[in-house]
């Protein structure tokens, strides 16, 4: 695909053209387990579907040109994506992780990985010198998510990736709530990206999925040797959906960050609300960072009510069109409340230290007509 091209015109075109035996527009799922070889070990580029598949294949070069990037390794999950980034560490290895990072990443270190060996700190990164003063001589991998989840606090990827260089380790982004429409920090000095693909990417909240994009061969190759060996990859149908669903990914985005930056300045000015997180705020801690590190502030907003956890419980049971439900990032609004949903693997202490209170509600801003979702909420608010 030519480099020069948009990248509206990239998630419609990228790693796709008309099939050459009929003309078809759409790229085909292809659901063979297995493929054919003329002799043994002569074969057209597929062998047997859970080390490569067309679909699959199709995918990965579609988000790698969005992210800027060379390789795409797709898995079945998001969690799964990001378990064979932490698969290529070795035991004594030592990760940095930001402090707001999603419940099910840390759970997966702290769980997991922690007990076969793997060291992790848990830091707030917002400031360099934290991340600074937490390096050990054992350190692999920074791995930070901008925004952070819940509480949308941002970290500037290119001093990270300055700081990564110069330690010679690596920084890994996970740019699910930005997705490359908003930031691609392969370009801000990033060795690689990991999505839940099962949120923006496909859009449309009926997929599972994940992908880790690089420019880094020998990380790519140790991840295709785990995206094989451990199995955990996505199956084609699911390929192609996420491949639908990118088509409009450009469209849906700046839709989401319009109508999300709306309801964040009315729901700062409610009496209701106590505060408002979103990077698009002047009064946002990193609202200058904002402005320089994305294009658009994004579709999330995060949250304080007055009256806590009675406040935020009536809150959730009160909208109609903000579905109460875990996950984002699809066509339709949602609400949750991460201290009992998405964060409830958090420990009480440290969603307390977080500042992940119970009054906190977030809000996933769907496509539905910006005046209807703000009369939703004025509603569940009344
Ligand atoms: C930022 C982020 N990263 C990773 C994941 C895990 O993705 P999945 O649910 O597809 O396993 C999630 C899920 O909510 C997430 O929000």
């Amino acid at each position: 695909m030519r480099a020069d091209l948009h990248f509206d015109t990239l998630a419609i075109h990228a790693g796709q053209a008309p099939d050459p035996q009929t003309g078809a527009v759409m790229p085909g799922i292809q659901l063979s387990s297995t493929f054919a070889q003329q002799a043994p070990g002569q074969h057209r580029g597929f062998e047997y579907s859970r080390t490569d598949n067309p679909t699959r294949r199709t995918l990965e070069h579609c988000v790698a040109a969005l992210e800027g990037g060379q390789q795409g390794i797709a898995f079945a999950s998001g969690s799964a994506a990001s378990a064979a980034l932490l698969g290529t560490l070795a035991p004594g290895d030592h990760v940095i992780v930001c402090d707001d990072v999603y419940g099910g990443t840390y759970r997966l270190m702290d769980k997991v990985f922690a007990p076969l060996g793997i060291e992790v700190s848990r830091v707030d990164m917002t400031e360099l010198r934290h991340v600074e003063a937490a390096l050990r001589p054992n350190t692999e991998l920074l791995w930070v998510e901008t925004p952070t989840n819940p509480l949308l606090k941002l970290v500037d990827i290119k001093s990270l990736g300055w700081l990564a260089g110069t330690e010679g380790i690596r920084l890994v982004v996970d740019n699910t709530f930005a997705t490359p429409v908003l930031q691609r920090p392969l370009l801000l000095g990033a060795h690689a990206v990991v999505h839940s693909t099962t949120k923006y990417l496909n859009g449309h909240s009926d997929v599972v999925g994940g992908i880790v994009l690089t420019d880094d061969e020998a990380l790519a190759r140790k991840l295709r040797f785990l995206q094989n060996a451990v199995g955990a990859v996505p199956s084609p149908f699911d390929c192609y959906l996420v491949l639908r669903g990118l088509k409009t990914l450009p469209l849906r985005m700046r839709r989401h960050c319009e109508t999300a930056h709306a309801l964040a300045i009315y729901l700062d000015s409610h009496p209701q609300v106590a505060k408002v997180h979103y990077p698009g705020l002047p009064a946002h801690p990193q609202h200058a960072l904002a402005t320089r590190q994305m294009s658009l502030p994004g579709g999330m907003i995060t949250c304080e009510l007055h009256g806590g956890l009675a406040a935020a419980r009536a809150m959730l049971s009160a909208t109609e069109l903000f579905v109460c439900a875990e996950s984002l990032g699809g066509v339709e609004s949602l609400i949750e409340h991460p201290a009992s949903m998405t964060h409830a693997s958090v420990p009480a202490e440290t969603r307390a230290a977080l500042g992940i209170t119970d009054g906190l509600i977030r809000l996933s801003v769907g496509l539905e007509a910006e005046p209807d979702l703000r009369a939703d909420l004025e509603r569940a608010l009344r």
